[in-house]
């Protein structure tokens, strides 16, 4: 299989392609005069299986995803599948309110149009999954996270809200550690209110647990609230690490450690989501 990325991706596909079964072809990038961007594929895609890697967390990126997705379309692979490790705007997947759109639905059928297949990573909620007309798979991420923190104490394994439960409970099973979720009520996009699950905290190790983390405001909060309940530890990890206007050196000064996947290039990405993708595109090969 040949790997093409979009730069947001450059990290994974680079991963990916160490795998004996991979290769990757160079993708040139450069703009126009007038900012527009201008790419091209550097090797024969023709006939071949064609994976492209490129995340959505910036209209930008958007547009680069999609001309690589066209660009690769047009060289005639055998077969296309697109990876998009961090689904950006899947947070909203239903209408809010009249008037907005289903931001998850738009880009699921924008960029769906080029694949024959697309994959993602623990998307925010997998009811996008279902906007897609082609095969859409969600990859979850619970394996390298429970191996991350297997060597350790970790007493318990919360979400800050009732999405991330059953990732929650999953790890929190492999760990042996109990498991709770907070009761979160978003007030606008900077502001949550949160209530700490009815479990004792008092020193104990808390690994607090969210699929993706923007502002940083909810982990915070969330943190702030473990040590007045009287936790000893408290270790966040996300899958997707986003860290909106500084989040992750804001979310460093409270928190004991911050830990996030390579979904997105950070520095706290120190867990791999490399092994899961290439076993599921091994398993549907
Ligand atoms: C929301 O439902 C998600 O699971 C995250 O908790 C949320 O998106 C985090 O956003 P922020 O970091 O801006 O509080």
């Amino acid at each position: 299989m040949i790997v093409v990325s979009s730069r947001t991706s450059v990290h994974l596909a680079e991963k990916i392609a160490k795998d004996r079964d991979f290769t990757s072809a160079e993708v040139e990038k450069t703009v126009f005069p007038d900012n527009e961007l201008r790419l091209k594929i550097r090797g024969k895609l023709k006939g071949e299986e064609v994976l492209t890697v490129g995340s959505t967390n910036s209209s930008e990126s958007i547009v680069e995803l999609a001309l690589l997705l066209n660009a690769a379309r047009e060289c005639e692979p055998k077969s296309l599948t697109c990876l998009i490790p961090y689904f950006g705007y899947a947070r909203q997947h239903k209408r809010y309110n009249e008037g907005e759109p289903i931001s998850s639905k738009a880009l699921t059928m924008a960029l769906g149009q080029f694949p024959d297949s697309m994959i993602t990573i623990d998307i925010h909620d997998e009811q996008t999954l279902g906007y897609s007309r082609k095969p859409f798979h969600n990859i979850r991420i619970e394996r390298p996270v429970s191996d991350y923190f297997g060597g350790r104490r970790v007493d318990c394994v919360i979400s800050p809200d009732d999405g991330c439960v059953v990732k929650a409970a999953a790890i929190a099973q492999v760990l042996r550690a109990e498991t709770g979720h907070m009761e979160k009520k978003r007030i606008d996009a900077n502001r949550v209110e949160l209530r700490l699950p009815e479990l004792d905290f008092r020193d104990k190790n808390v690994l607090l647990l969210d699929d993706v983390i923007s502002t940083g405001g909810t982990t915070i909060k969330a943190v702030k609230l473990f040590r007045e309940a009287g936790a000893k530890n408290v270790d966040v990890c996300a899958i997707h690490g986003v860290f909106a206007n500084n989040a992750d050196g804001k979310i460093s000064v409270f928190a004991d450690e911050l830990v996030v996947t390579d979904t997105l290039n950070t520095r706290f990405s120190r867990i791999s989501v490399v092994d899961e993708v290439l076993r599921f595109l091994r398993r549907s090969a």
